[in-house]
């Protein structure tokens, strides 16, 4: 209920500043934590911003300060901030560089922890626990950084990680959110959808971000919204390739490279094999799929036309396929 949410988010507060401080003010912070956002370019303001902190190589650093404090161990259990087991308390993001997670308004919902050096043996990101402030799939990250410009610049730019985003309004775009490698949901495209109708997504250059695009497209579509697509080239992120470019160079490569969905998904195919006729088949199938998600009769047929142009097919036939993927819905 509501007193819990609110004992919830006060203990998250005091993390988000003791995180902070401990970075900042201890030894181990600095040399550890401080350096580590450093060397991925990222400035003193940059850090301030959005809050970054570090969480001491230590089991229960964070607890013991928070008790010390007078926070009372349920909530610093139901936020998942500590992990009690057999009676012990253990910090759960000991020894991690700490990304507090806002919510519209700019409380804190949770975090994201990450690990220095990645290895195989323990997760890259932990993120905080579902609790009663933290509901993962109702969650853009940077939300509350970015959603004056996001309603100025009436275009919503849509990553994967919490880097792409810091990096990105680092570098001067400021209207950008990320999933946090969750798929896509409709509850996190609706919390856009109210302040702009135009959404970009600019996935990893890798298999899994193209996928993860495509599975984004019909659920943009389905809410009556513009989706445009924008790849990186392969192994590249928003957040390294905004770090290698300017300002300038960042926001032509996305004017120039963008493509409407049905651009994209003909691209793929173009890649993938040129003049085989089955895998056109079914390329021309998934975007008139995609179409068919569109709310708005207008402009599904301006689509369709489009589709018919790309893909050199009659007019007749997509609007048959359509009319057949329609039945089989209903
Ligand atoms: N993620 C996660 N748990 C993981 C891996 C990823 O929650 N084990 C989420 C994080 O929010 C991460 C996003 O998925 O930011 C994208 O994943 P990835 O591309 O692997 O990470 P990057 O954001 O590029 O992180 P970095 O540059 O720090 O490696
Ligand atoms: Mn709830
Ligand atoms: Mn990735
Ligand atoms: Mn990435
Ligand atoms: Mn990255």
């Amino acid at each position: 209920e509501a007193n819990e949410r609110e004992s919830l988010y006060l203990v998250n507060e005091f993390a988000n500043e003791y995180f902070q401080k401990v970075m900042l003010k201890t030894d181990q912070g600095q040399a550890i934590g401080l350096s580590y956002f450093k060397e991925r370019g990222f400035t003193n303001e940059t850090i301030k911003t959005f809050n970054l902190g570090y969480s001491l190589n230590e089991w229960h650093a964070f607890t013991d300060a928070a008790l010390k404090k007078g926070y009372q161990l349920e909530f610093l259990n139901k936020t998942g901030l500590t992990i009690v087991k057999e009676e012990k308390k253990f910090d759960r993001f000991k020894g991690r560089v700490m990304f507090p997670i806002h919510s519209m308004s700019g409380r804190i919902l949770g975090f994201g922890g990450r690990i220095l050096k990645t290895d195989k043996k323990a997760a890259k990101y932990l993120n905080s626990p579902e609790s009663e402030v933290y509901h993962k799939s109702k969650i853009l990250y940077g939300l509350f950084h970015a959603k004056q410009s996001i309603a100025k610049e009436d275009n919503c730019y849509l990553v994967e990680g919490y880097t792409d985003v810091i990096q990105f309004h680092q570098t001067g775009i400021k209207n950008v959110v990320a999933s946090s490698g969750t798929a896509l949901t409709p509850e996190q495209i609706r919390l856009v959808n109210r302040l702009t109708k135009n959404i970009t997504v600019l996935f990893d250059g890798d298999a899994a971000g193209i996928r993860a695009s495509i599975r984004g497209i019909d659920l943009i579509l389905e809410q009556g919204m513009n989706v445009k697509v924008c790849t990186f080239p392969e192994g590249e992120d928003p957040d390294s390739f905004a770090k290698q470019n300017t300002l300038e160079e960042l926001a032509s490569y996305l004017d120039n490279n963008a493509k409407d969905f049905i651009q994209f998904k003909a691209s793929l195919l173009v890649k993938e094999a040129n003049n085989d006729p089955i895998k056109k088949a079914e390329t021309i199938r998934e975007i008139v799929n995609s179409i068919s998600k569109i709310p708005d009769q207008i402009k599904k047929e301006i689509y369709i036309q489009e589709c018919s142009r790309i893909m050199d097919i009659s007019e007749d036939v997509l609007f048959s396929t359509l009319a057949q993927i329609n039945k089989k819905e209903n």
